[in-house]
């Protein structure tokens, strides 16, 4: 919307496209005609685009195409006009690097299409890992109404007596093959009941943490984001927020009314609660870095150091979403923590988040805990500094051995995951359960794009000896579904000459997590003659979106944007005329 006109009536966005005498306009309506519509089913109606992030290669949107329909149906309903925008799918099983190398395309074409296109709001769909914190990034930035309609995690995972969980049971079972305790017909039967249905990983992994994040800031319908994405209950929440979106374009309430620093914090108070995935504090980072809001790894240890951790669910606790969902969802575990919580900001849902969670009830309590029986007392990341970290890094320390969570022990370090691939299990290099494993050249240019490498496999002969956590130290993120002694996100990485690169294999390395400090035990004198002999690594891309990325990522404590994204800033309007 961009205003009233003399009697009071909104005037839409998309009327720059539709109305006058112009060529223009008589062109915008022709071509509509063209596309099979009546005046009487558009003009004068808002104008929504369906960014869909559907594809045939993304398995956990498969659903999407058919769900898009119900938020079209909800879109007519309310009187608005729906189209359908297919957008990139980030893939999280199958896109290399990484998909993390693509958020920022995806939210670069989410927000130019909304601002190149006739387009008055937007709902949207995505939910596996980078698509969601893609999505809202775009939609902060287009400043258009927008709702975030979540995919929903898949139904749980079976084998045999046993329930599955996307990624966590994955590893653990692929470790135990290695440890020789199940063979190939095991692994067979596995490959056919990990993933059961359309939707994203049904752990507590970076969709479902991502999800939530989404519905805490506000973003979603209430409740939205636990629903399982093959319950009917979903499309009628996709049809329930192609209507909303109508109703917030006439009310002209856009992600910037929303997402304030107050939502923000909010959403970091939600994944600690919630143990979610470390991938959250990069994209909530970036995230609000699009909405005018410094958000820093600061906040995240600050809050983490008030928030219990209260959601059962794994890889940090026992259930899945499905559980976690009926149970009572997001608003069930907001309930019990809205002492935490800004309950007087907006929502695409409700006036305020007070008002939305009125009704919010917990039905399980050893799924979403109580503050007194908590998993944690305090919440599920801690952010360390130091000498090996001076921008920060992050643990999931309640994803990992306890006793490990203070330990000095001697490096081994790999220069990229190649080599730590081929060379990791070779008894030759002398690794043993206290050492501390070392992998570099894998953070957002080193990668690049920061895969999901920062669960560094344990060595075959410390598995059989029935070792199952090391500390592990690397630029990399982690799978949200991936546990153990993990540090992550050093910064800077090593690949622009942080201090990781300047480790060798036996310097003693100290982590700990309670002061929240990862210290390289070596002397200052000898680490800058080290840093002295340091040669810069020549540019990965000489062409393409590559060299466009190798130029503009940020570091992970900033959120790894493209620095001319990163912040707020004018962009003109497209002249339509
Ligand atoms: Fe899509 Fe896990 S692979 S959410
Ligand atoms: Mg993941």
């Amino acid at each position: 919307m961009t205003g009233e006109d003399e009697s009071g009536r909104p005037v839409l966005r998309s009327s720059r496209w539709y109305e006058g005498d112009g060529l223009r306009a008589f062109s915008h309506r022709a071509r509509t005609r063209q596309l099979g519509y009546l005046p009487q089913e558009h003009l004068g109606k808002p104008v929504i685009a369906v960014l869909n992030t559907w594809s045939d290669i993304n398995p956990c949107h498969s659903h999407l195409r058919e769900r898009a329909q119900a938020v079209k149906r909800g879109v007519w309903q309310a009187g608005g006009f729906p189209l359908e925008f297919p957008v990139a799918t980030l893939s999280e099983t199958f896109q290399k690097p990484t998909p993390m190398l693509y958020r920022n395309l995806l939210a670069m074409e989410a927000e130019e299409l909304l601002r190149s296109y006739p387009v008055d709001g937007a709902v949207l769909l995505g939910g596996c890992d980078k698509t969601t914190p893609a999505l809202l990034m775009g939609a902060a930035s287009a400043d258009l109404p927008a709702v975030f309609v979540p995919a929903g995690p898949m139904l749980p995972g079976h084998w045999r007596d046993q329930v599955l969980g996307s990624g966590t049971d994955m590893w653990k079972y692929w470790d135990d093959k290695r440890a020789g305790l199940i063979g190939d017909c095991e692994m067979a039967e596995l490959e056919s009941g990990l993933a059961r249905s359309a939707g994203h990983c049904m752990t507590m992994g970076t969709a479902s943490t991502l999800t939530a994040a989404a519905e805490a800031l506000g973003m979603t319908m209430p409740g939205a984001s636990s629903i399982p994405a093959v319950d009917s209950a979903h499309e009628r929440m996709a049809a329930a927020g192609g209507a909303r979106i109508v109703e917030l374009v006439l009310r002209d309430l856009r992600p910037s009314a929303i997402l304030t620093r107050e939502a923000y914090e909010d959403a970091v108070t939600t994944v600690l609660a919630l143990g979610g995935s470390t991938n959250a504090v990069i994209h909530l980072i970036a995230m609000a870095g699009r909405s005018g809001v410094r958000l820093t790894l600061d906040d995240f240890d600050r809050l983490a150091r008030t928030v219990p951790v209260l959601a059962n669910v794994r890889p940090g606790g026992r259930y899945l979403m499905e559980d976690f969902h009926f149970a009572g969802g997001l608003p069930g575990l907001l309930s019990r923590i809205t002492g935490l919580l800004h309950l007087d900001r907006p929502t695409v849902g409700h006036t305020t988040l007070r008002e939305q969670l009125a009704g919010a009830a917990v039905h399980d309590d050893d799924v979403i805990r109580s503050a007194g029986d908590a998993l944690a007392g305090e919440g599920g990341i801690a952010v360390l500094r130091g000498n090996l970290c001076p921008d920060g890094a992050v643990i999931k320390h309640i994803a990992a051995e306890q006793d490990l969570l203070t330990h000095t022990g001697p490096a081994v370090v790999f220069d990229d995951y190649k080599t730590l691939q081929a060379t990791v299990n070779d008894p030759g290099l002398g690794i043993t359960a206290d050492s501390v494993l070392v992998l570099r050249n894998s953070g957002p240019l080193g990668g690049p794009g920061m895969p999901e490498y920062g669960m560094l496999p344990i060595p075959d002969h410390l598995l059989k000896q029935g070792v199952r956590d090391m500390v592990r130290i690397s630029d990399a993120r982690m799978s949200g579904t991936s546990y153990g002694a993990c540090v992550l996100h050093v910064a800077p990485e090593s690949y622009v000459g942080g201090p990781l690169a300047l480790v060798r294999t036996g310097d003693p390395i100290t982590l700990d997590v309670p002061a929240r400090t990862l210290s390289l035990d070596v002397p200052d004198a000898e680490l800058d003659r080290r840093r002295a002999e340091l040669q810069a690594p020549p540019a990965r891309y000489g062409r393409g979106y590559g060299a466009l990325y190798q130029e503009q990522i940020t570091q992970a404590d900033t959120g790894c944007d493209f620095r001319f994204l990163a912040a707020p800033g004018q962009v003109p309007e497209p002249y339509a005329g």
